[in-house]
């Protein structure tokens, strides 16, 4: 190691970042539309169940393994397991990177969004405009997808090249708390219109006769993307905390935060499309199409939202912030590795791998019509059934490999480590001393992470192979 480590600065500047890395576009972008998909109420039961049983205690052993050995995920998994696991960090890196070149792209058209929205806001909305074509024409648009993925990409680089306290934990701290007002003044604007009645009901009353086992694996496979957790990121986030700090608190606040917010967003934006009426359109129009197409046009419409012109492009700043917040964890995972492994200095660490990655988000961003042998990249045969599903282009078999295949494998991994390959002594040491609240119980812990979670997640890997199953 040729540099310091750098070290949050606070117990607070580390669960903003952390909350921010697990709030993004699966809380505002997925969550939404796969609640929509299973008729809510029953699914979100469900969904908080595996939340609060599998997501806190991997949370805890995530950042358990980062604190105990001060290394990011490659040499943190070998030092507290052992080095054959050093394998299941490269993995982790592997999947941080593969999500990055992606994630950026969506990340991308709320850019986009943003600076449709805020000239709809300034000029007026052109009638009969269709934001399906609006949609899929920047989304074909290759050199517009290229230029705004670009800027997503540089933003991001430009976060992690600071570091941990510099870059990081000040970005957090600046961004989280617009984040959180942003959302704050939509969720109450909300209750101010006629379909947030029908929107809750819709979330909150549970009709168990919609729910089959495809929808609980959907839930279960969600919980570990939304909260960052099954390829390092907060091993890495843990790395940089100090033996004061209690993880089991810090866990428990990151993940109740994550799903209040993936609760509030839902409730918005169903509240939009119940209040217009729009429920047919959004079911047409897939995950896209609820935060891309129906979204922006509802805020102009007479008489839905009030004030709608001028929360539109807020709405999509906030979109904007809860995805650079994800991406810069994503950076950190691939980065940090190559400064602890490699002893590479941090700035070029960091551009190096912020240029590699960025080579792969060219074929995401030209996915979408950009570009045709970007579209119709595809793996034949049955690989590319198995491991892709059949999706075509990198942007489809990446989110499919990825969600259902690096996460969970990661996670399955991750779990066995800390529950059969560590030693009793090591993980209670990390999880039970005088700051841990009085809730938390060790061996209910150890229980849930050597038996509940693994079963849970071989579960899911088995459901998508022998049943075909897709979480993404
Ligand atoms: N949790 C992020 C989201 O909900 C995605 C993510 C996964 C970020 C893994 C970092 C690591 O969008």
């Amino acid at each position: 190691m040729t540099e310091q480590r750098g070290n949050w600065t606070s117990s607070a500047g580390f669960i903003l970042a952390a909350t921010g890395s697990a709030i993004g576009l699966g809380n505002l972008w997925k969550f939404p539309f796969i609640t929509w998909e299973n008729d809510g109420g029953a699914f979100v039961l469900v969904y908080l169940v595996c939340i609060a049983a599998v997501g806190l205690p991997i949370m805890m052993a995530e950042l358990l393994i980062g604190r105990r050995t001060q290394k990011s995920v490659v040499g943190a998994l070998k030092e507290a397991v052992g080095p054959a696991w050093g394998i299941v960090g490269l993995w982790g890196v592997l999947c941080g990177f593969t999500l990055l070149s992606y994630y950026t792209v969506i990340a991308g058209w709320s850019l986009f969004f943003f600076g449709k929205t805020a000239g709809w806001m300034v000029g007026g909305f052109p009638e009969g405009t269709s934001l399906g074509e609006v949609f899929t024409e920047q989304s074909a648009n290759g050199g517009l997808q290229l230029g705004l993925s670009l800027a997503f990409s540089i933003a991001t680089v430009s976060v992690v090249y600071f570091g941990v306290q510099k870059g990081i934990e000040k970005i957090a701290r600046l961004f989280l708390p617009i984040l959180f007002a942003i959302l704050t003044l939509l969720f109450v604007t909300s209750f101010a219109m006629s379909g947030s009645g029908e929107a809750l009901a819709f979330i909150f009353r549970p009709s168990f006769g919609e729910l089959d086992g495809g929808s609980v694996l959907e839930a279960l496979g969600h919980s570990f993307f939304t909260l960052s957790l099954g390829m390092g990121a907060m091993i890495t986030y843990g790395s940089y905390i100090s033996r004061e700090q209690s993880i089991v608190k810090a866990s428990a606040v990151i993940v109740v935060l994550d799903t209040v917010i993936a609760l509030v967003a839902t409730v918005i934006m169903f509240t939009v499309i119940f209040t217009a009426g729009m429920q047919d359109q959004v079911s047409e129009t897939g995950t896209v199409g609820m935060l891309f197409i129906s979204l922006p046009q509802l805020f102009f419409a007479e008489g839905i939202v009030p004030g709608g012109t001028f929360l539109a492009p807020l709405f999509y700043v906030l979109v904007a912030l809860a995805a650079l917040t994800s991406t810069m964890s994503l950076l950190e995972v691939v980065a940090s590795f190559v400064i602890d492994e490699y002893g590479v200095g941090r700035h070029k660490a960091t551009l190096a791998c912020g240029g590699t990655v960025f080579v792969f988000t060219i074929l995401a961003a030209l996915s979408f019509g950009g570009a045709s042998f970007a579209t119709n990249l595809s793996v034949p045969g049955p690989i590319g059934d198995l491991f892709f599903a059949g999706k075509t282009s990198w942007f489809g078999m990446a989110d499919h490999f990825v969600s259902n295949w690096m996460l969970p494998t990661g996670g399955l991994a991750i779990t066995i480590a800390a529950g059969w390959f560590m030693t009793r002594d090591a993980s209670e040491s990390e999880l039970v001393d005088e700051t841990t609240p009085g809730w938390f119980n060790y061996g209910a812990w150890r229980l849930f992470i050597r038996f509940l979670a693994p079963a849970a997640i071989a579960t899911i890997i088995i459901a998508v192979i022998f049943f075909g199953v897709d979480f993404s």
